[in-house]
């Protein structure tokens, strides 16, 4: 077995190779002035088990197109098989035609990845596991919900409020609240399909003086979370942090979440950031060795 660490994922692919003692095969890499991309693996691959790690936050279209350069020259160097791990799956959220004559961006990337040559796909809170099921090579949704929520309980937060950020992601609230060992609910969030705009409908909920953690997939312009923050402490809580699986924080975002009300922010290393201080290998490790 052989790990291929993409140049977007370097840190975790080795953290992976070396939990699974697997070799380590290097990528060399290089952006032209125009800004196309290079790759070049330094080494054979030939009748091995590859497995290339390569997340796709910003720049998501670079990053994609350097993994499926990596995965069709695993392919053209006769890799005996190609998995992809992609912490995080750029275009998942476009998992549907909300409109008509939209794209369906992430069967799109998934058609690609297959013709590269690849297998199996293992990604990290894929935005909606159900449909990503059902793409042309199914892609394994692994949570690292559990893992968030064992750094708060390690820090001292135990008993503390979990939220999702929406009703449909009460699944998520109630995974960290059996790691917390606290009450769970949601924010009630909506999303304009046309403006991407979130607001927040009404409701009560009993975190008065209470220590309180909102969990979401995924932290991109902040305004999702900003909004939840304040929400919650206009209930009287006592501290609100806000954690994520994937900090993709655009510029300044962290800061702004903070003056929100936020205590901290926390985040894994699906996408590297200051925040990302829990680490997926472990995680993806154990679905690997499956
Ligand atoms: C939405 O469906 C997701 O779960 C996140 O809440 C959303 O993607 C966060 O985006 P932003 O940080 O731009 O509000």
């Amino acid at each position: 077995m052989i790990v291929v660490p993409g140049p977007a994922s370097a840190e975790l692919g080795k953290q992976i190779a070396l939990q699974l003692s697997a070799k380590v095969l290097p990528v060399e890499f290089k952006r032209f002035p125009d800004g196309e991309s290079y790759i070049r693996f330094d080494g054979s691959v030939e009748k091995e088990d590859v497995i290339i790690v390569q997340t796709t936050g910003p720049p998501q279209n670079e990053n994609l197109v350097q993994l499926l350069l990596m995965a069709d020259n695993a392919k053209d160097m006769k890799a005996r098989n190609i998995t992809v791990v992609v912490p995080y799956f750029a275009y998942s959220r476009q998992d549907s035609r909300f409109r008509p004559g939209e794209a369906l961006s992430i069967k799109t990337i998934v058609t690609l990845l297959k013709t590269c040559g690849v297998s199996r796909i293992v990604s990290v809170n894929t935005h909606n596991p159900t449909v990503l099921k059902t793409l042309p090579v199914p892609v394994e949704d692994l949570s690292a919900i559990g893992l968030l929520a064992q750094y708060f309980k390690k820090q001292g937060f135990k008993n503390a409020f979990s939220l999702s950020m929406g009703k449909k992601g009460l699944a998520t609230a109630a995974e960290a609240s059996k790691v917390l060992e606290g009450k769970y609910d949601y924010v009630p969030t909506q999303r304009d399909r046309i403006t991407g705009n979130v607001t927040i409908g009404k409701k009560q909920l009993p975190i008065k003086d209470k220590d309180v953690i909102i969990f979401d997939d995924i932290i991109s312009s902040g305004g999702t979370m900003m909004k939840a923050v304040a929400w919650v402490k206009e209930q009287e809580a006592k501290r609100v942090y806000a954690a994520c699986v994937h900090p993709l924080l655009l510029e300044g975002v962290h800061e702004k979440i903070l003056k929100s009300g936020a205590e901290g922010v926390v985040g894994t290393d699906t996408v590297s950031s200051k925040v990302s201080v829990v680490s997926v290998a472990p995680l993806i490790v154990q679905a690997l060795k499956k």
